[in-house]
Parts: structure tokens; C-alpha cells; sequence
């Protein structure tokens, strides 16, 4: 049997919103843009939302509305995508690397807490796998680290948890801003997006502008009022505004992310109950967190990993690897020499780990099936290596 990854829920219906967008004169950034702005400030209790073009695109724009000087340092999980160090190299600052706990993948205020400098301009707590990291813990010590030198920006990689909650708050609740990824494989997704949710209005002005070449008006603003409006450039910005077109297959799952939660939980509940008391290592669930269930990741213990993906191959089911500790990518070994040797958990955790097809739509004898391999084949090779 032929088990998929992912499958996205997206319809044929869904290509009737984007025939209307293609029925108007404005394909890129407008006014169903600015609706499901609308539905995200709604959705998060925030001021301020904007849609990118990626997760990336918009931490890159958020990272280019600090300013960060040459030197100017942003701690960042190991566990993570290469994309939220990626982006802190690519705005020209210094990414400090954090170790995670090994019970839950997320990092920690006590590991933050050693990380702080005077150069310290930001840290960037992951939300992996679809928990949320404690930010208000976090934010506490950082805000009274004695060798803090100014102020320090949270920024949450919300990438994997748009409808989770810790202690009934969202992302973006105790951050800076939060950002979230739309990419194919997401629980909200148009293939390639994002969205920036904030607080602080003068942050976000540069946002806007960071998030579009630096400047002073999008387009649909440059041509207003039935005539042309100059605009500025007041900051070095990229381009990362969400086209109307792509923006359009959001407004439907955005109202029905909550009700699309509980089919996660119910698949993810089986795993669990299947997979406990075995020799695989499972991530930790916090009882004050109400995941987004975003992936199902587990460990093969003891060299077994690649051995593991070869088995669930050739069995038919597709697996990813979420994630190889960033510190192990041969660009971070060389840039950072000494960041692997600090980050053991992250290290050891992206030896074992793999993910396993999770998603609304995976049927039962489908699971059925990973769960058989796994017990039957996977079991075998963590036990024996
Ligand atoms: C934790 C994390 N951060 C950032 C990203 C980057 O997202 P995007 O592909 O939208 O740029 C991803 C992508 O999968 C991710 O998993």
C-alpha cells in the first residue's frame, strides 16, 4: 500500500476564488489580501497582520525593519528548520544557537537565559512540532538578564502552530511578533505563503515597508483615489507581499482551522496509544498546551534512523525528516565550529528523528498500515542496532 505524506485539503471549489481574483484587473496584494488580514487580526486578538510570500520572506522583512548591525546577535534553536538561522545570516547578524530540552523539543528560558549578551537583539523561540514554547517565562528572564544592553525582540517562529495554544493563549500573545508559514505542507496553506501578526505600531510601520523593497506604499496605495501617488523609500526592504491569487485559498480554512483540529488530535492519539511502551522515542506533550499537531515526529534509537526510512520505503509510506540539528548542516559546522558541541540535544535528536504521514483525510487502514511497518519492521531495527 502506497501511504502519501501529506495530501492538502484544498477542493476544486478552491480554484473558483481564485477564477474571481483573475476576473479583476489586480492580481497581486489587495483587497482579498487585506480581508484575511482582517480574519488573522480577528483570529489572534492582534492590531497588526500582513501576509508574505513565505515564512522566510517575512522573517527576513521583520529582521530588516531592526536594523541589525554586523555583530548584533539572535539566539535560535538548533531543532529547527535551517530557515529561521538562514534568515538571521541573511539580514547580517549572529546567530547564537540554543540547546532544546529533550522531552519536548522546545527550547527553554534557562537555556536562553545562558545565551544573553549585551549584543543580544533578538531571540526566536520555535513552536515546533505545533507547542507552543513558554514566551512569557521566557521573556521574563530575558527581560531582567543583567547583561542585557537595550531591547530584546521576540520573534516566534509559528511556522508549525497557527491554532495551538499554551495556557489558553495563542501565538503572538506574549511575542513580538509572530510569524507563520502557509507553505504546501502546513495546517493553513496556499502552497508558497506566510503572515506576520504584531503589536507595536511603530514596529509594524517598518514591517510594511521592509516587507516590500522599503516602500512607503504597496501598490494597490500607489494607485488610489483614481490617480498615482509617489511614494519613499525609507529602509532597505525585500519583497514579500502574498499575491491576491494565493491569498485567496485562505479565507475558508481560516474559519474552519478550530474544527479541523480535533481530526489531527484523533490521528495523533493513535499514534500515541500504538506506539507507547515501545523503544521509540516520542515527543513529550505539555498537559498546559493544546498542540496544533502540526507533524507526528518520532525517534529510532541507536543508529536505526536511515535504516528505519529505508523500511517504511519500501513498505510505501513517505517519510521527512523534521529536522537534522541545523548545527550539523555543513554551512553551520563551518560558520559556527563550536555551536554542535553545544547543542547535544538538538544533535542527537536529529540523528533519530523521522516523520510519519499525519494529516485530515489520512484513512484508517492507511495508518493502519504505518503503524504495522513501524511496530513490525521499525521496532526490530531500534531494538537491534
Ligand atoms: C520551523 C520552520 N520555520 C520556518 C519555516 C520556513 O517556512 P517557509 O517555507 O514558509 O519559508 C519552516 C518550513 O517548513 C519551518 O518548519
Amino acid at each position: 500500500m502506497k501511504v502519501d505524506f501529506y495530501r492538502h485539503p484544498l477542493k476544486p471549489e478552491d480554484a473558483q476564488r481564485i477564477a474571481a481574483v483573475l476576473a479583476t484587473p489586480f492580481l497581486t496584494t489587495g483587497q482579498v489580501a487585506r480581508g484575511v488580514e482582517q480574519q488573522l487580526r480577528d483570529y489572534f486578538d492582534v492590531p497588526h497582520a500582513c501576509l508574505v510570500n513565505s515564512w522566510t520572506n517575512g522573517a527576513l522583512a521583520v529582521l530588516l525593519a531592526m536594523e541589525l548591525r554586523p555583530g548584533d546577535e539572535v539566539i535560535v534553536p538548533a531543532m529547527t528548520f535551517i530557515a529561521s538561522a538562514n534568515v538571521v545570516e541573511l539580514a547580517g547578524g549572529t546567530v547564537v544557537f540554543a540547546d532544546v530540552d529533550p522531552h519536548t523539543l522546545l527550547m527553554q528560558p534557562e537555556a536562553v537565559a545562558k545565551l544573553v549578551t549585551p549584543r543580544t537583539r533578538a531571540v526566536m523561540p520555535v513552536h515546533i512540532y505545533g507547542q507552543l514554547c513558554d514566551i512569557e517565562a521566557m521573556r521574563a528572564v530575558v527581560d531582567m538578564h543583567p547583561q542585557r544592553s537595550g531591547p530584546i525582540l521576540f520573534i516566534e517562529d509559528a511556522a508549525h502552530c497557527f491554532e495551538g495554544e499554551f495556557q489558553g493563549h495563542k501565538p503572538g500573545r506574549f511575542g513580538d511578533v509572530a510569524i507563520f508559514s502557509f507553505y504546501a505542507t502546513k495546517n493553513v496553506t496556499c502552497g508558497e505563503g506566510g503572515a506576520i501578526i504584531a503589536r507595536d505600531d511603530a514596529l509594524f510601520g517598518r514591517i510594511l515597508e521592509a516587507r516590500l523593497h522599503g516602500m512607503s506604499a504597496i501598490a494597490v496605495d500607489r494607485f488610489s483615489a483614481g490617480r498615482y501617488n509617489h511614494w519613499d523609500m525609507n529602509r532597505l526592504g525585500t519583497k514579500a507581499n502574498l499575491p491576491d491569487v494565493l491569498a485567496a485559498l485562505l479565507p475558508p480554512q481560516i474559519e474552519t482551522i478550530d474544527a479541523r483540529l480535533p481530526e489531527r488530535q484523533r490521528l495523533c492519539a493513535r499514534y500515541r496509544a500504538a506506539f507507547a511502551g515501545g523503544p521509540l522515542r516520542l515527543v513529550g506533550q505539555l498537559q498546559s498546551t493544546k498542540s496544533a499537531e502540526h507533524i507526528f515526529t518520532i525517534g529510532v534509537p541507536n543508529g536505526a534512523r536511515d535504516q528505519a526510512i529505508a523500511a517504511l520505503n519500501a513498505n510505501g509510506i513517505n517519510v521527512t525528516v523534521n529536522f537534522r540539528s541545523v548545527t550539523h548542516t555543513s554551512y553551520y559546522r563551518k560558520r559556527y565550529p563550536a555551536a554542535a558541541v553545544q547543542c547535544p540535544v538538538s544533535e542527537t535528536w536529529g540523528e533519530q528523528t523521522l516523520t510519519l504521514p499525519m494529516f485530515p483525510g489520512l484513512t484508517e487502514e492507511e495508518q493502519d498500515h504505518v503503524i504495522r511497518v513501524v511496530r513490525d519492521e521499525v521496532y526490530k531495527l531500534a531494538k537491534a542496532a
